[in-house]
């Protein structure tokens, strides 16, 4: 069992309390808030205790990890504080806004013979681990392309001042709610990219930091991603790879806030469509789980930190493509 912390109580700290409930591996023996008092009475509930102040967390010796579940800016600063305090970190995505930000925290992880892990928990659906397993045994040949779409229309509702609208915070409008997700799956395919162009527009809403995200990406060992990602549409999430001998597409059926499960549709050269349905499944809690086998030396944490660098690095540029509207090289 990992004792951990849950740094930052909001919506995600909250659905991490309440998963690892059902974890035999992890459990939680401490939160933090800025103003601790507002979530005394989940903490209560669930067995642990608030503070508000995270030099508290990191000296408290029951503490084994952290799980940084705080605004983006935040995050390098919050997992190199815990490292030179000896915790592991679980950090939600994205890690850190710059390239530079993410090898510095990465470095004192290392450093201090840390495990890291990431919250991109898609990695973990069970539909998508399958696609993987199949592209890695050669079944679609040689893997030419993705298209991917991670659009939802639930920041409509958010006050205007929300963080996640802001361009401090969330640069590339939908970029770092939902387009990391599709863009961390694309590398985990394809690996570094080598050049790309984004575009973010206003266009369906009073989200003044960007509504509609659709950028192409080309990568170093060849192959191209088409990543579209709206705040103002409704839930649609697919993720498509083609290959020489075939495609796969992984597709929600709905929203994973409130999971009905996958469909993967697949196609092989001169053969029928075929499908599989897959039931819903908590990739989040399998990805906090994995994090503990890490811990426990059980098993290798499965995303490689040379892809979580990738990603931020791709996001960088992602952003910057969106602010200029040249191609960005990497
Ligand atoms: N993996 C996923 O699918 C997923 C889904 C939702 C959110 N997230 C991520 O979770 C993180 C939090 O997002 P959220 O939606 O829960 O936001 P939120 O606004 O609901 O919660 C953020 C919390 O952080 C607290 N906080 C602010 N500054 C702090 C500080 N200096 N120290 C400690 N706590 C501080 C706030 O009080 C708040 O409780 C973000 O990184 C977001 O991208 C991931």
């Amino acid at each position: 069992m990992i004792n951990v912390a849950v740094v930052g109580m909001g919506w995600w700290g909250k659905t991490v309390v309440n998963l690892i409930q059902k974890s035999s591996k992890l459990r939680v023996v401490a939160g933090m808030n800025l103003n601790a008092k507002l979530d005394e009475d989940f903490a209560r509930e669930h067995g642990f205790h608030m503070v508000s102040d995270y030099a508290e967390v990191l000296a408290d010796s029951r503490v084994e990890a952290v799980i940084l579940c705080t605004p983006h800016s935040l995050h390098k600063d919050q997992i190199i504080a815990a490292a030179r305090a000896n915790k592991h970190v679980f950090c939600e995505k994205p890690l850190a806004m710059t390239r530079d930000d993410v090898e510095q925290a990465l470095e004192v992880i290392n450093a201090h013979h840390l495990q890291i892990a990431v919250g991109h928990e898609r990695r973990f659906e069970p539909p998508i681990q399958e696609l993987m397993r199949r592209l890695k045994s050669g079944l679609l040949g040689v893997p030419l392309h993705i298209e991917a779409n991670f659009s939802q229309d639930k920041f409509l509702t958010l006050p205007l001042d929300n963080w996640r609208l802001s361009a401090k915070e969330a640069p590339g409008g939908p970029l770092t709610a939902t387009g990391i997700h599709i863009l961390d799956l694309s590398i985990s395919v394809f690996g570094e990219a080598e050049k790309l162009w984004c575009s973010v527009k206003q266009l369906g809403s009073q989200l003044v930091n960007g509504d509609t995200l659709s950028a192409m990406v080309q990568f170093k060992q060849g192959g191209h991603a088409l990543l579209t990602a709206i705040l103002a549409t409704p839930f649609d999430g697919r993720f498509a790879v083609y290959g020489t001998k075939g495609w796969i597409e992984v597709r929600d059926k709905a929203h994973p806030g409130t999971p009905e499960g996958w469909t993967l549709t697949q196609v092989l050269s001169g053969g029928e469509k075929t499908r599989i349905e897959y039931e819903p499944c908590s990739s989040v809690l399998v990805n906090l789980e994995a994090f503990a086998d890490a811990i426990d030396q059980r098993a290798p944490y499965p995303v490689p930190q040379t892809q979580m660098i990738a990603n931020i690095a791709a996001m960088e540029a992602m952003i910057r493509s969106a602010a200029t509207g040249e191609i960005v090289s990497l």
